[in-house]
């Protein structure tokens, strides 16, 4: 099929490679021309695992391009452009909007592209862009009957590519049979799974295929932010058990693993840590917060969510003053600037709530991340932080150590040498990352999130009585 993406920013990009590597004629459009011109050399604009082999192998069917051009030829245009938050934390439909008026402008009358909303969006965007859309096409003198339908995505920054081609579902929200046809004749390499996989994303062993949810847009909307809020929910909740843990000496890993096996809860999104970041989460949660109260109604669970993971990002600092003693004047390393490893996406990462409220209090701050410092730097222009080349370079003269994301570096590097380059051998691992004996025999005073760090004994109890 003829498809054309507009926004090439993690989501667009990653669906639109993937499509073209299906097969499909994919012409993608960005409004900003330093991504397109990069694009168009082959070059990525995101890190994401694969994408530099997937656009190098899906070449013959991509093109990209700043302006939209004749829309006319595709058979879909797919919305993947930036939802921000406003500051009232209610998602802003600019970009959306922009994107759907450019469409619908360079239309020129039947068969008209089906639009497919990718971008998350409020529960109803499908239906007041359709009527949007038809209204600007009827204002320029065409007959309107271009359908809007929802088409939400669930990639995870770092395995987009492995998501878009082994989804565990492919969830449609449209009101009419012929929008679904066209969709599932999009989706049907995706759905009957035949297609090569790449050698370097294969197939999983066990994968036999997406199940196939139909449904209406305003259901299919709901979905994505059901989805993106229970899973900061289901970290949120495992978070608060870890300070109890903590306060009781027992063990959270060892807790979720326990829960976990229980099939009915799942053994993922479990990891107890510094709390949940990245473009979405905190986003979505906020969005869909919002949109109850505007129908005078609450999410009470995902807005304790909310309020736990904001507190979550605070006990870096309370541990920290517990092994310091003193943070005024102290030099702080911190590891890892990314919201998740994989990834070098920092937006709304919980790196920069920690170092904001140790700088609040009179420390240093040297930062180090193996892929997402440039980003980092971008970003936060105005922050005053020292950034390291390595992660020795980070480690010479600091005072303590905060871990934010669970690098495989992270795990793998020599700690009694970093110890050595310290001032005072201090360690908070925001992600559970190091094993705590092994940190401890190095000399380190460790503190991890929730965990037993002191071997547990207990007594038998001989007569009665509990806790
Ligand atoms: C986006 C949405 O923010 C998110 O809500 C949704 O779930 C998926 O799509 P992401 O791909 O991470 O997520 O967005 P971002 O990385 O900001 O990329 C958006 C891209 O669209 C950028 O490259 C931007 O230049 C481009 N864009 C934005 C346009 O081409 N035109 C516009 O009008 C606005
Ligand atoms: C998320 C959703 O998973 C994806 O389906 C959606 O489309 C976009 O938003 P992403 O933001 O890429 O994907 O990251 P994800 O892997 O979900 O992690 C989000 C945050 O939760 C990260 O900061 C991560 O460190 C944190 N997390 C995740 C935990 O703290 N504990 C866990 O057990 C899992």
């Amino acid at each position: 099929m003829q498809v054309t993406v507009i926004g090439a920013g993690y989501v667009g990009l990653a669906t639109g490679v993937m499509l073209a590597f299906l097969g499909h004629r994919v012409q993608v459009v960005d409004h900003n021309p330093e991504i397109v011109a990069a694009l168009q050399k082959g070059r990525r604009t995101i890190y994401e695992y694969g994408l530099e082999n997937m656009l190098q192998q899906a070449a013959d069917n991509l093109t990209f391009t700043s302006t939209l051009g004749d829309v006319g030829v595709a058979e879909v245009v797919m919305i993947a452009v930036g939802t921000p938050s406003r500051e009232d934390g209610a998602t802003d439909l600019g970009f959306v909007e922009k994107a759907l008026l450019e469409v619908a402008g360079h239309c020129q009358g039947p068969p008209y592209p089906l639009i497919i909303n990718k971008s998350t969006v409020p529960p109803g965007t499908a239906c007041w862009a359709q009527t949007l859309v038809n209204g600007s096409l009827t204002g320029r003198g065409f007959v309107p009957g271009v359908a809007v339908v929802s088409n939400p995505e669930f990639l995870r920054e770092g395995s987009a590519l492995f998501d878009a081609l082994y989804p565990d579902r492919i969830v449609l929200g449209a009101r009419e049979e012929s929008s679904f046809a066209t969709l599932r004749e999009l989706y049907q390499p995706l759905l009957s799974q035949q297609f090569t996989p790449p050698a370097y994303l294969p197939r999983p062993q066990d994968y036999t295929g997406p199940a196939l949810v139909q449904t209406d847009p305003v259901t299919t909307e709901l979905i994505k932010y059901a989805s993106n809020a229970f899973l900061s929910v289901k970290i949120s909740f495992i978070n608060e058990f870890a300070a109890l843990a903590e306060l009781l000496g027992a063990d959270i890993a060892q807790i979720a693993r326990g829960m976990g096996l229980d099939q009915r809860i799942g053994e993922k999104f479990l990891r107890a840590g510094l709390g949940w970041g990245g473009s979405c989460f905190g986003k979505d949660t906020s969005a869909i917060t919002q949109v109850a109260k505007k129908y005078d109604s609450r999410l009470s669970i995902v807005e304790a969510a909310i309020g736990v993971n904001h507190k979550q990002k605070k006990i870096a600092v309370t541990k920290l003053q517990a092994a310091l003693g003193t943070i005024p004047g102290s030099i702080v390393g911190i590891l890892g600037l990314a919201f998740k490893p994989d990834t070098d996406d920092v937006r709304d990462t919980p790196a920069t709530a920690v170092i904001r409220e140790l700088q609040d209090l009179g420390a240093f701050i040297k930062v180090y991340d193996p892929m997402a410092m440039d980003n980092y730097r971008k970003q936060h222009a105005g922050l005053k932080v020292v950034y390291c080349a390595s992660l020795e370079e980070l480690a010479a003269g600091c005072d303590a150590l905060i871990l934010m994301t669970e690098w495989e570096q992270f795990k793998k590097a020599d700690w009694q040498k970093i110890g050595q380059r310290m001032q005072r051998k201090i360690i908070v691992d925001g992600r559970n990352l190091l094993d705590p004996k092994e940190m401890q025999s190095l000399g380190f005073d460790y503190r991890g999130v929730g965990r037993r760090t002191a071997i547990l004994s207990c007594s038998v109890a001989v007569t009665g009585g509990g806790p």
